[in-house]
């Protein structure tokens, strides 16, 4: 019998992983099936004891359960720890393992896939929510000269990049936590989207003259086309325009990593995608 995966998410119907993960089964030869599983919103918990019980090995977690799902771990990876969530768990020898791959697919998807180094760089992260706090880790390994966090609330900018000022990580990185109104005068070569903004077409208030010659403009959103932050980059000349299938895809292949120690290939799945 092939090893059971699953994506467990409320809505989960609109999730590209099991499309993705089947992709990764196909062209690494793992035998695997991949499904979606909805969870009544205050049934996470039971819906990975049920999948558990019925011999499924490892789980995907999307929205809103990524809290609940580091929480209910017994093994934690220092990402998932530092984000206090998980995307992924792994079910072996009777104990549930959590890890978070989301930062490390965006990190990956800017410097492979897009050709973007970090290090060095001028790096605004725009959100101080659930999104934000699980790329942070990920962004500082990269050593940014600096990172900015902006937020709507102020104050949870300044507490994220306050918890993470002292850790050994962000030595090489100058780390700040603002609100919209302190960026006027300041420029970045890389600003990543990781606000719920897009979800309502909207956009937090950016003032002029934010992009650096050469800079990238990254929406974690995807499936949404040209978001309203993209058009706001695209209007005031980023060079380059990226939306978040890349680091969907990546975050997916560091899961199959995790659970079946091979890593796939994500570029020919990408442009899969990126065809329909
Ligand atoms: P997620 O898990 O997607 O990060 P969240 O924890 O609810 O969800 O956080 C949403 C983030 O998007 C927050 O940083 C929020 O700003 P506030 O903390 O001020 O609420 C930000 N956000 C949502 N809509 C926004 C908008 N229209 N303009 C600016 N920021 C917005």
């Amino acid at each position: 019998m092939s090893d059971r995966y699953a994506v467990i998410g409320h809505p989960v119907a609109h999730s590209q992983s099991p499309r993705i993960h089947a992709m990764f089964a196909d062209q690494t030869g793992q035998e695997l099936v991949y499904e979606a599983r909805l969870a009544p919103l205050k049934g996470f918990a039971d819906s990975v004891k049920a999948f558990v019980a019925e011999g499924g090995r490892g789980v995907n977690v999307t929205l809103p359960f990524k809290l609940q799902a580091y929480e209910i771990a017994d093994v934690v990876s220092e990402r998932a720890r530092h984000a206090r969530a998980a995307n992924t768990l792994k079910f072996d020898s009777g104990q549930i393992y959590a890890d978070n791959t989301d930062g490390v697919g965006l990190v990956r998807d800017i410097k492979t896939n897009l050709g973007i180094e970090l290090e060095g760089k001028r790096v605004l992260l725009m959100g101080a929510g659930g999104a934000a706090r699980g790329v942070l880790l990920p962004l500082l390994e990269a050593h940014p000269a600096i990172l900015v966090i902006a937020n709507r609330t102020v104050e949870k900018a300044m507490q994220l990049a306050h918890s993470n000022q002292h850790q050994p990580l962000a030595a090489q990185t100058v780390l700040s936590g603002v609100g919209y109104a302190d960026l006027s005068r300041q420029q970045f070569d890389v600003v990543i989207n990781a606000t719920s903004s897009s979800l309502s077409d909207d956009l937090p208030p950016l003032p002029d003259g934010l992009f650096l010659p050469g800079a990238l403009a990254y929406d974690m959103m995807y499936g949404k086309g040209l978001t309203s932050f993209l058009a706001y980059a695209q209007a005031h000349k980023a060079a380059k325009l990226a939306d978040g299938l890349g680091m969907l895809v990546e975050q997916a292949a560091e899961s199959f990593r995790i659970w079946r120690g091979i890593r796939p290939e994500t570029k020919p799945v990408m442009l899969a995608l990126r065809k329909t």
